[in-house]
């Protein structure tokens, strides 16, 4: 398709009278256009098919397709839905003029016209169509360019405004929540809400991007983190208590479920972990038998 200069634009003329068709087809030619003719609606469709011109003049009565169905269609498709089109009638009547521009025609010639008329007439809808195609670029790249401003907010920022009562349900429970991103490797933590924080010491800046390990310190080799495993690589959910270490080096139990978040298809997403600290109730149930993981060692 031609956007540089107007006059080169390709202008296909579907006008089932003939003498009409040279006429125009001259008078457009001899300004520098290129013209493409076709006799009824059908042609026209195909000739657009084959390449979408940058305006239509459209005749009326064609046969096999009628022009308006030929205006609908085009309209219909997103790749023609711009392109101009310009109704040629021979006779003045206001029903004809509201339905052809209710069904997406952008002008409307009465003939006879003058030349000049005509020119000016398809230079206007040229470049109202050439600016219109700027403005929809320049759209694209700014939605292009916010994605990309979303995408480097952090997750609690992305969460739709009318998911905000969910968002500030999560921020006020007691417990600790942690989402992780389970479609990058080693599943980065992408949110931890207060109650984390509170739980832990950490706060979401010191751990986005960590995978949820460092919390065991060097007391990694606890039985549990074999069903963890497991669990994550089948994609299920678990219930373990590990024994984690807050950022003053202290040690507390942590009982957590885990669960998978999938989309429609069943892929999983993220990994949602639900955290309590149940170190005192640990201290009733067995008391003094865990003494010697108080600190680290
Ligand atoms: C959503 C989620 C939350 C997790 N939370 C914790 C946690 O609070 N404390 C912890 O020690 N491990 C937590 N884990 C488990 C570790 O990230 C890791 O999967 C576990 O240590 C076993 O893997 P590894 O052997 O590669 O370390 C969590 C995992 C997921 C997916």
């Amino acid at each position: 398709m031609n956007t540089n200069t107007n006059k080169k634009a390709d202008i296909l003329i579907a006008e089932n009278q003939i003498e009409s068709l040279k006429l125009l087809s001259k008078v457009l030619e001899e300004q520098g256009y290129k013209v493409r003719q076709a006799i009824d609606g059908e042609m026209a469709l195909i000739a657009v098919e084959a390449e979408i011109p940058d305006l239509i003049l459209l005749g009326m009565n064609l046969d096999r397709v009628d022009d308006y169905q030929v205006c609908k269609q085009l309209k219909m498709q997103d790749k023609t839905t711009d392109v101009p089109i310009i109704f040629l009638r021979d006779f003045d009547e206001l029903s004809d003029k509201i339905k052809a521009f209710e069904i997406g025609g952008t002008d409307y010639i009465i003939k006879p016209c003058q030349q000049e008329e005509l020119l000016v007439r398809i230079e206007t809808q040229l470049k109202v169509s050439l600016k219109l195609k700027e403005v929809k670029k320049e759209n694209k790249n700014l939605v292009k360019k916010l994605k990309i401003i979303e995408n480097s907010q952090p997750v609690h920022q992305q969460i739709p405004l009318e998911s905000h009562l969910l968002y500030q349900a999560i921020a006020a429970t007691n417990n600790s929540i942690v989402i992780t991103d389970a479609t990058a490797s080693d599943y980065p933590i992408i949110y931890v809400n207060p109650g984390f924080e509170i739980m832990t010491g950490y706060s979401l800046q010191e751990v986005t991007g960590k995978n949820c390990r460092f919390l065991q310190g060097s007391d990694d080799q606890q039985p549990e983190l074999e069903q963890i495993r497991d669990c994550l690589q089948k994609g299920e959910s678990c219930h373990v208590t590990l024994r984690n270490y807050r950022k003053d080096g202290s040690l507390f139990w942590n009982e957590m479920s885990l669960s998978p978040i999938k989309d429609e298809s069943g892929n999983i997403l993220y990994y949602l972990g639900v955290q309590t600290d149940v170190t005192d109730k640990k201290k009733l149930m067995k008391p003094n038998k865990d003494i010697k993981h108080l600190y680290r060692k």
